[in-house]
């Protein structure tokens, strides 16, 4: 996918491995810390996968990345879920997020997905009024479980 302005302050492009440093960094910001090697090979995966799509957003340097993937899913068929989204902490609140996620809407009007749905945290609190800004509707709340095996 080649890249374009769609924020006037970033370009929004694909990821490449070589932006493993800084993904790994604004993983950190996330809430999820991993290594750059780690980065680096989540991201060799990832971007062989058409069903997957990871962007940047780049001023003079990442500023911020989007994950986004396509799931067939048995009860409901094809859906496009934001797994992962951020912004680095000093460059939030100036269009950033709205660029990368109309990115990733656009990728998946293009697969003929008609809908997207992200999860976020209930403490996520900046991440709420964000969605809702840019037209996401809250359906449900719910908890998560997990077990080691
Ligand atoms: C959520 C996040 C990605 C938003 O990124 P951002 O670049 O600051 O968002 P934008 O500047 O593009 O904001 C888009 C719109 O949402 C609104 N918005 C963004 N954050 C907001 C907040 N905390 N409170 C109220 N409105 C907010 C903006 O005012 C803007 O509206 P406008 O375009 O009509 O002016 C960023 O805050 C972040 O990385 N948070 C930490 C990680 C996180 O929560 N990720 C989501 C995980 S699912």
């Amino acid at each position: 996918m080649p890249s374009s302005r769609e924020n006037d302050l970033a370009t929004i492009r694909s990821a490449t491995v070589a932006d493993a440093v800084r993904i790994a960094e604004l993983s950190g910001i996330l809430g999820y810390p991993i290594t750059a090697k780690t980065a680096a090979a989540r991201l060799e995966y990832l971007l062989s996968r058409s069903e997957h799509l990871v962007v940047v957003a780049e001023i003079t340097g990442v500023v911020g990345w989007v994950h986004a993937s396509e799931q067939y899913v048995l009860e409901s068929g094809l859906q496009c879920e934001i797994i992962g989204l951020v912004v680095a902490a000093d460059q939030r609140a100036r269009g950033i997020g709205r660029g990368l996620v109309g990115r990733v809407e656009r990728w998946a009007a293009e697969r003929g997905l008609e809908q997207l749905s992200v999860r976020s945290n209930i403490t996520r609190s900046e991440s709420h009024p964000f969605y809702e800004r840019l037209g996401y509707v809250r359906t449900k709340t719910q908890h998560v479980y997990r077990k080691p095996i």
